[in-house]
């Protein structure tokens, strides 16, 4: 019998306006059409729903902006969802305020992923942000109060016109709010967003300061007692931390290859050997919904060999140990042991892997932290 799915991602692509950086799949306003779409959220979560576990381990509201859905749908949604033990929403700063907060609290929400990108106002023009740097800190204040203990923030690094030191403050003014966990992203220009087109010459210069810019992030937030426990990801050590592990544990499944299934326009899921994308058309997916029928999907077939080489592709952005025994035939061996003798890959072993008899040990690989900063160029090369 197949293994029930344990994580959900519900997208909600609502945004007050569109940022020029951002090609994530969002339709601005529509205040209208808040309430519909949360329908159609839940009547496709009862056509997919046979997969999913009675407990969940994680939910995930994405965007979009999540928090600019109209307060009662948002409320209505959550209150329809599984239940889960980690159940985050990512939240613009702006939208975030003393009720919304409270009503994200009482409606089961115990971790909130919050999009700073950057506290300098001109940088933040760049990006045509509407926040303020004081209303994120604004923001993480109105969670605070409400009770949350779990709060990430993302930053955007190598946006056009940012300085070195423009970088160590906003990683300075994120680490004062003292976050549970950060998310530090390499600004990515998206083909065909009219940011790239307005940046484009600046963005390219730009690109030779980034591998600068991602070693101080990752020096920085070390320093200042975070784990680096994916590529951009960092979470307060469990030191610092009450001895809790808070990592995110949505976005580990994904790391970890397991199964999620994801509702809404533009979601992606994979269940069971099958990975689909629902149309990222508004209209056909409420329409589809109202006749009580499953909106468009793309099927992409999942074979076992790519299914093994994203285990190495994104097993190997973690900081724990890939075992080798599942993957080896997609490595390369001559490729492994170049890495090996230049210092950018590792192979240990350790004791209690899957199918392995207590006592025994399983081989693994990890990379190194020069192989983790020069990231997906090594393990391209691994692949055989
Ligand atoms: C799906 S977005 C939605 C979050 C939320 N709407 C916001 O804007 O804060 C999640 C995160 O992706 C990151 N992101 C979006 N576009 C990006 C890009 N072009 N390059 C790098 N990071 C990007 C941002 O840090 C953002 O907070
Ligand atoms: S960056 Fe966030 S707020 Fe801006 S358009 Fe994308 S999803 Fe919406």
């Amino acid at each position: 019998m197949s293994e029930s799915v344990r994580h959900l991602y519900v997208h909600l692509p609502f945004c007050a306006h569109r940022c020029g950086y951002c090609d994530f799949v969002t339709v601005v306003g529509r205040r209208g059409q808040h309430a519909a779409y949360v329908k159609g959220l839940l009547a496709e979560l009862e056509l997919e729903r046979e997969p999913l576990a009675p407990q969940l381990e994680t939910v995930f509201l994405g965007g979009g902006t999540p928090t600019f859905t109209e307060p009662r749908e948002l409320e209505r949604l959550l209150a329809g969802l599984p239940a889960g033990d980690e159940v985050t929403v990512e939240a613009n700063p702006e939208t975030v305020t003393p009720a919304l907060a409270a009503l994200l609290r009482r409606s089961g929400v115990n971790r909130v992923s919050l999009g700073a990108q950057t506290f300098q106002p001109a940088l933040l023009s760049v990006l045509d942000r509407v926040a303020g740097p004081d209303d994120v800190r604004r923001a993480v204040y109105h969670l605070r109060d409400a009770g949350f203990d779990n709060i990430s923030l993302d930053l955007i690094y190598g946006i056009p016109g940012q300085k070195p030191s423009d970088l160590d403050a906003d990683i300075a003014e994120a680490l004062a709010l003292r976050p549970e966990h950060l998310s530090c992203y390499e600004l990515e220009a998206k083909p065909g967003t009219r940011f790239t087109h307005a940046h484009g010459e600046e963005l390219q210069r730009q690109a030779e300061a980034m591998e600068g810019y991602f070693a101080c992030v990752v020096e920085t937030l070390v320093g200042a007692g975070y784990r680096w426990y994916e590529t951009a990801n960092f979470c307060r050590a469990p030191s610092a931390a009450e001895g809790r592990d808070l990592r995110s544990r949505h976005n580990l499944a994904y790391w970890q290859g397991r199964d999620y299934l994801g509702l809404g326009i533009g979601a992606v899921s994979t269940v069971h050997g099958t990975r689909w994308r629902t149309t990222p058309r508004l209209g056909p997916y409420l329409t589809a919904l109202r006749e009580g029928q499953r909106p468009l999907r793309e099927l992409e077939p999942l074979p076992d060999s790519v299914r093994r080489a994203e285990r190495v592709m994104l097993g190997l952005r973690l900081d724990e140990p890939l075992p080798l025994a599942p993957v080896a035939e997609e490595l390369d061996a001559r490729a492994l042991s170049r890495l090996e003798r230049l210092g950018l890959a590792r192979r240990t072993s350790f004791e209690g892997g899957a199918g392995v008899r207590p006592g025994e040990c399983e081989d693994a690989l990890t990379l190194t932290t020069r192989g983790r900063l020069l990231g997906d160029a090594v393990t391209a090369d691994l692949l055989a």
